[in-house]
């Protein structure tokens, strides 16, 4: 799919890869439409990529969004929230946070602008999951089956849809996740990768309707190995925890 003038929404772009993917779409002439809940860094963002700011939680909804946002030719569902620990800690507001922002939003956002897809010819959807939702990381549990949750959405969705569906699974990235999450990223392997990175993988991805893309490309492998071997990879992983 050509992004040169195409209508790109972008969630989560006040900040980390959101931001990183409103430069990417920028520089392939993308109009971007960039979505948050920080005015500021979204205003801070719009002045070097250009396009229009729309402030909004999705937390409490999306049907304004979609509608602020009008013709969508690209959506990059990017926005989303961490929590680290055991699941039995997490209050019930964390769990509904993490269920509304990761997951009922993306698909929420797909209902109210796929109509529009199909009936302009011209559309494709990038949901940015995490390795966490293929192999399932230990005090993420709820983070992960949001994350996989829209893998299972989007895999059925590009089976019912002509429009493009990808899933960008990054690993470890450099963004304020971690502090955000209020747990930093303690492990000293895999070292973080640039959310450039994951930008030029999320752009790359539309242009040549890729259906999933591993960031960096090497966590493929543990996700096949989870997938073909799942009592060997169990046991790996057990070893390397
Ligand atoms: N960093 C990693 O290692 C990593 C790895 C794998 C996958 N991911 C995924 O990549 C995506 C982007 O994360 P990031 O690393 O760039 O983190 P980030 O820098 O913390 O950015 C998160 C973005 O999500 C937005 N957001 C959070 N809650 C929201 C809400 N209720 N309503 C609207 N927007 C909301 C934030 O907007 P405001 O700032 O305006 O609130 C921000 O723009 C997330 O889906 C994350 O799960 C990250």
């Amino acid at each position: 799919m050509r992004l040169d003038d195409s209508r790109v929404l972008i969630t989560g772009a006040s900040s980390g890869i959101g931001a990183a993917t409103a430069h990417a779409m920028a520089g392939a002439h993308a109009r971007l439409v960039l979505a948050g809940r920080d005015r500021a860094r979204l205003d801070a963002v719009a002045a070097g990529t250009g396009g229009r700011v729309v402030a909004a939680d999705v937390a409490c909804g999306t049907a304004a969004l979609a509608a602020e946002a009008g013709a969508v030719d690209v959506l990059v569902a990017c926005a989303g929230v961490g929590w680290a620990g055991p699941v039995t800690a997490m209050t019930e507001a964390a769990i509904d946070e993490l269920l509304a922002v990761n997951l009922a939003a993306p698909v929420h956002l797909t209902r109210l602008l796929l109509p529009g897809m199909i009936e302009r010819g011209h559309g494709h959807i990038v949901f940015v999951s995490s390795i966490a939702g293929v192999v399932g990381v230990p005090g993420e549990a709820v983070y992960s089956a949001t994350k996989a949750g829209l893998t299972a959405f989007a895999e059925a969705l590009r089976a019912e849809t002509p429009v493009g569906v990808s899933v960008v699974f990054p690993g470890v990235v450099d963004t304020p996740f971690f502090e955000r999450r209020g747990a930093p990223y303690a492990r000293r392997r895999p070292v973080p990768i640039p959310a450039a990175r994951v930008a030029r993988a999320i752009v790359r991805a539309v242009e040549r309707e890729r259906a999933e893309v591993y960031v960096p490309g090497w966590l493929e492998l543990p996700a096949r190995l989870k997938g073909a071997a799942p009592g060997a990879f169990r046991r790996l992983a057990g070893l390397l925890a």
